[in-house]
Order: C-alpha cells, then sequence, then structure tokens
C-alpha cells in the first residue's frame, strides 16, 4: 500500500490523513486488516507512537475499528466508497447556475493600480472618519455583545435611521418597517427572492446598475429596458403589460447622472399602480445629492404603499461597511424580513450598533455636511479643468450631484476608444467607457469620471494626462 503524506500539521494527523484517503478510495476495503503499528512505522520509517496516534484518530472518526486479537480494520462504511471521478463542472447544477453563467463577465471593482483612477465608487477617503469609527467600533463590541442579533436589524439603528430618513429625505416610516441589510446588493436579492418567479418581467433603466441587473436576471427576470433622458427614466416608453417589478436609481441616475423630473415620478407611480408593480427605489448616493435641496423620494410621493426604498452606507461612508437598509411597504414586510433570516440570521451586530450611536449622536451628519463639502469642491475642480482644457471636444453630462459623472467624446469614435484607453493606463490614467453600462449602445463614446477618491490637486492631474491621451488620438 503506497501513501502519500502532505507534509501539512502533525506527522500523525498526515498519516491518518493518507489511510483514510485510502479507505475512502477503497484501497483498503470495509473490514480489511490495516498494517500491524511495527510494521507500518518501519515502512515509513516513523515512531511506532505516530502510527499508534493516527489509528487512534481514525478510530475517532469511525473510520477503523480496534478488535481484540485481530489488529486494527477498516470499520463499517454506511455507504459503499465512491469511486473517485471529478463532478462535471461543465453542466450547471441548477436554474440559477446556469443563469449566472450566462451573465457577461464582472468584476468587483477592487483597488486599481493606477496613480490617477478615474473609476466611479471610489470613497472619499477620510482619516478623521475612520478615527470616530475605530472608537465607536470598540465601544460597541461591549453593547452589540455575543448572542445572535435580531434579524430584522439592530432597533437603535433602526430608530435612528427612521429619525435621519424623515427629516433628510422625506421617507416617513416607522422603524419596525426598517431591514437592515448587507447593502443594496442584498437588498435587491432578498427583493428579487421575494417577488420573482422565472420569466418574471423586471423594468429596468437604460443604461442600468450591473450588479443589481445582474442579480435580478441570476433570480431569473426577464428584463425589459426602457431608455432614459435628462429627466430620468422616459415613463412614455414604459411597457403596455404588466410588471412585477421596476428597478430604478431616481435621485441620480446610474451612471447618466440625470435626476428624474417630479411629472415623471408622478407619472411613474401612476403606471406602477395601474400594472400592479412593486418600485425598487435605489437611493444610493443620497447625501450626495443636488447642491441645492434634494428632490422628493419616489416613497415620499407614493400613496399606493408600493414602493421599496433602499440606502446604502457604500458611498456615504465606505463600501467595506456591508451595511444599508429596505424600508418595506406594509404588504412585504413579514416575507422580506423572514428572506432575511433565511439567508443569513441578521447582519453583523457590532458595526450595527456602532453605526447607530454615530447617526444618533448626529456625527453621520456632521460627516455627509463635510463630505458634500469636499465632493463638491472636487466637482468644480474637475469640470473646470475639464471645460478648460477639452471645450468643445467633449460634453459634460450632468453633474449637479453624486460623486461621478459622464463625459461623451465629441471628436474619437468607437474604432478609437481602446487606443485611448490603453494610451491612458500607460501613463496611470484609469479611464472607463461608460458604454457597456447601456443595452443600447449610445451614438458616441462616453467616460465615467468618478472623481471623489482624488485630490484636486490629482484631478488637475488626471485631466492633463486626459486631454494628452485625446488629443493625440
Ligand atoms: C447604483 C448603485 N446602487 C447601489 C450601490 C451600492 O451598492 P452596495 O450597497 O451593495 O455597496 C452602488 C455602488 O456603487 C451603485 O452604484
Amino acid at each position: 500500500m503506497q501513501l502519500l503524506l502532505d507534509q501539512q500539521g502533525a506527522l500523525y494527523e498526515q498519516i491518518a490523513r493518507a489511510l483514510k484517503q485510502a479507505i475512502l478510495d477503497g484501497r483498503i476495503v470495509e473490514g480489511g486488516r490495516l498494517p500491524s503499528t511495527r510494521t507500518l512505522a518501519r515502512a515509513l520509517q516513523v515512531s511506532r507512537k505516530s502510527i499508534i496516534l493516527a489509528y487512534e484518530l481514525l478510530c475517532a472518526e469511525q473510520l477503523a475499528v480496534v478488535r481484540a486479537g485481530s489488529g486494527t480494520r477498516v470499520g463499517k462504511l454506511v455507504a459503499p466508497p465512491p469511486i473517485r471521478r471529478a463532478p462535471s463542472i461543465k453542466k450547471p447544477t441548477s436554474g440559477y447556475t446556469a443563469r449566472m453563467r450566462n451573465l457577461p463577465d464582472f468584476t468587483l471593482r477592487g483597488r486599481a493600480a493606477h496613480r490617477y483612477n478615474l473609476q466611479c465608487g471610489e470613497p472619499l477617503l477620510n482619516a478623521k472618519l475612520f478615527n470616530a469609527w475605530r472608537r465607536k467600533l470598540s465601544a460597541a463590541a461591549l453593547r452589540a455583545g455575543p448572542k445572535y442579533p435580531t434579524a430584522g436589524g439592530f432597533m437603535p439603528l433602526r430608530v435612528a435611521l427612521a429619525d435621519y430618513l424623515g427629516r433628510r429625505r422625506g421617507v416617513i416610516c416607522d422603524p419596525a418597517d426598517i431591514l437592515i441589510v448587507g447593502g443594496t446588493q442584498q437588498a435587491v436579492t432578498l427583493v428579487a427572492r421575494v417577488l420573482l418567479d422565472a420569466r418574471a418581467p423586471v423594468v429596468i433603466e437604460d443604461p442600468h446598475y450591473q450588479l443589481a441587473v445582474h442579480a435580478l436576471k441570476a433570480h431569473g427576470a426577464r428584463i425589459v429596458s426602457v431608455r432614459t433622458d435628462a429627466d430620468g427614466m422616459v415613463v412614455q416608453a414604459l411597457p403596455k403589460r404588466p410588471a412585477r417589478l421596476a428597478y430604478l436609481t431616481p435621485a441620480h441616475q446610474f451612471p447618466s447622472g440625470a435626476t428624474m423630473s417630479l411629472p415623471r415620478k408622478m407619472e411613474l407611480l401612476r403606471w406602477a399602480k395601474t400594472n400592479d408593480c412593486w418600485i425598487f427605489e435605489d437611493d444610493y448616493d443620497a447625501g450626495f445629492q443636488a447642491d441645492s435641496r434634494p428632490l422628493p423620494t419616489l416613497h415620499s410621493l407614493d400613496v399606493g404603499n408600493r414602493v421599496i426604498y433602499a440606502g446604502s452606507f457604500s458611498k456615504t461612508l465606505f463600501p467595506s461597511l456591508r451595511l444599508g437598509y429596505i424600508v418595506c411597504p406594509q404588504a412585504l414586510r413579514r416575507d422580506l424580513f423572514t428572506a432575511k433570516l433565511l439567508n443569513d440570521l441578521g447582519s453583523a451586530a457590532i458595526e450595527q450598533a456602532a453605526l447607530a450611536t454615530y447617526i444618533q449622536s448626529r456625527q453621520y451628519e456632521k460627516h455627509l455636511r463635510e463630505a458634500r463639502r469636499e465632493v463638491l469642491i472636487r466637482r468644480r475642480v474637475v469640470v473646470d479643468a475639464l471645460r478648460r482644457s477639452l471645450g468643445a471636444r467633449i460634453e459634460i453630462g450632468p453633474h449637479d450631484g453624486g460623486m461621478h459623472f459622464v463625459i461623451w467624446l465629441n471628436k474619437i469614435g468607437f474604432d478609437e476608444l481602446p487606443t485611448v484607453l490603453v494610451k491612458a493606463a500607460n501613463s496611470g490614467l484609469g479611464l472607463y467607457p461608460v458604454h457597456p453600462y447601456y443595452r443600447v449602445k449610445p451614438s458616441r463614446p462616453g467616460l465615467l469620471i468618478g472623481y471623489a477618491g482624488l485630490s484636486a490637486a490629482q484631478l488637475k492631474r488626471a485631466v492633463e494626462l486626459l486631454t494628452e491621451c485625446l488629443r493625440r488620438a
């Protein structure tokens, strides 16, 4: 019998693992005798003690038994040892897997290697916030305790959020309606589980936020995309047939930056009522919207109780926090709460407790005020630099809110775009085209300008590099 030791951990564990493998592979059959400890010790050139310990381990796992007078034998295996054959990875194992594998390639945004990275979603780095957060976390560890959290979320956090949302977003709700989730991504997933059967029609915006739409598609949604313009989703283009769900980013359309106008919002709500459709309102960068007073949310205009309002702390604090919330409509509350419970039994309690005190103490709003001011400075710097350097070569899309905007390239065709991107990357500038976010390709190429993660000086340099790349093209 050949035994290959894997060199991991203590010697007797390696021997036990190698013997276990031989038993499961059927090389030592049920009831078969294991070599005597002395013989095996000699063959492996190890101490007899290591073999004795290895046999004891096998006996503890019921893979072997000691029979008086006849040494150690392989125990009774309930099922015959499987013939080792690698499971096929070609065939999807479920409908979900099949749909997931059909999605276009995507990666989670990680830290890019570019010195000047204009990727949207880069957070505004803030040492003050992290210091405050560190203190809140250690105090929260005592408050939250070691028991399972409440699946719906830490109640003081829900109370603090209900107060904040009512004052700042016009979202009037009971803390009991708020479900704490692991970011917008989990909100979309839970809503899909609760609302969608395979092939259920789901309306989305064109362009759209890919990760949310991927999650909907993986759950079997049949996507119906509706174009957007400077006033947000073109409601006249909504399908005449009922849809189960409409997923929108009305306050700051992703990624175009448009804000949905009030008449469109009212028309959308009317359409949703007529077509018995739920609306998922993704208010992802609430807190960084519009320089002036924020416009009303769909939730605040909804008298039919069919808006599922979702928010996240990924933009307002930082995305590694993985916390967000759903304000649940009455009719879906119980099912969404149960779906969350079945999914993960509740989000991490210490982070929730820390966030609760951060919001209650109004430090959150102070942080938002400061961050908004800084984002505004950066936005002005980058917009002014773009206008000065590139003038008529570009058109700047809506940019009165959020942390990114789009520029449209007037003098560059789609065929020249890859060269521009490579040249930019070679000079340390990370550029990201916007057309992959569209289902209907736009007439000219555009670039996403995510500016929040770069300082004013870095933004000026980034625009210089961009100008050079576009001029040379
Ligand atoms: C449109 C949109 N929704 C939501 C989010 C936030 O998602 P999460 O809360 O899962 O981090 C983002 C982040 O980039 C986004 O762009």
